[in-house]
């Protein structure tokens, strides 16, 4: 997949909590060595390795394949490729509002450590909680 297509499904799932994000931030983004690229047809996740540390940093599914298990293949692949670099723990910040993906790491073993309050603006200016969570590998 090219910086423009991941910029498409990315367009294609948030619009807000959070922002879109372009192909030229794809780009700069994916430059770095710590950041992983994980890809299926329709879908990609981003991870930041740290050491022993790493962050989902975006995941995202083309609407139209929605409910097919390519969020939990994507996962997989993270979690295995973050295993084998030696990564012990796994962090993400999901909205509040943001059930479905909740559900997607709660079957991954992610439980809620924070709550970031008033972290995202919503389409009204409306404050939105974000939620952090953690899962150890
Ligand atoms: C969240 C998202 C990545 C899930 O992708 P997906 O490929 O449809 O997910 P999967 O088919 O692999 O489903 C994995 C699990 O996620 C949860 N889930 C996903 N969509 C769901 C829905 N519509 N309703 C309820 N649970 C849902 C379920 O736990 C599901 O497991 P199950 O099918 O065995 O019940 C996708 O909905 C998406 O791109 N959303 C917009 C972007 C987003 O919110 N990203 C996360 C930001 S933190």
């Amino acid at each position: 997949m090219n910086v423009g297509e991941l910029a498409t499904i990315h367009g294609a799932s948030f619009s807000f909590a959070p922002r879109p994000w372009s192909a030229a931030e794809f780009e700069s983004l994916l430059i770095s060595p710590n950041v992983k690229l994980f890809q299926q047809t329709g879908g990609f996740a981003i991870f930041r390795f740290a050491g022993p540390e790493a962050e989902l940093l975006t995941i995202a599914v083309d609407p139209a394949l929605r409910r097919q298990g390519i969020a939990k293949r994507l996962m997989l692949a993270g979690h295995d490729s973050a295993k084998s670099a030696g990564v012990e723990e796994v962090f993400l910040e999901v909205s509040q509002e943001n059930p479905h993906a909740k559900s997607l790491y709660e079957r991954f073993g992610y439980e809620a450590r924070a709550i970031r309050t008033n972290y995202y603006s919503g389409p009204n200016g409306q404050k939105i909680n974000s939620i952090v969570m953690r899962c150890v590998l």
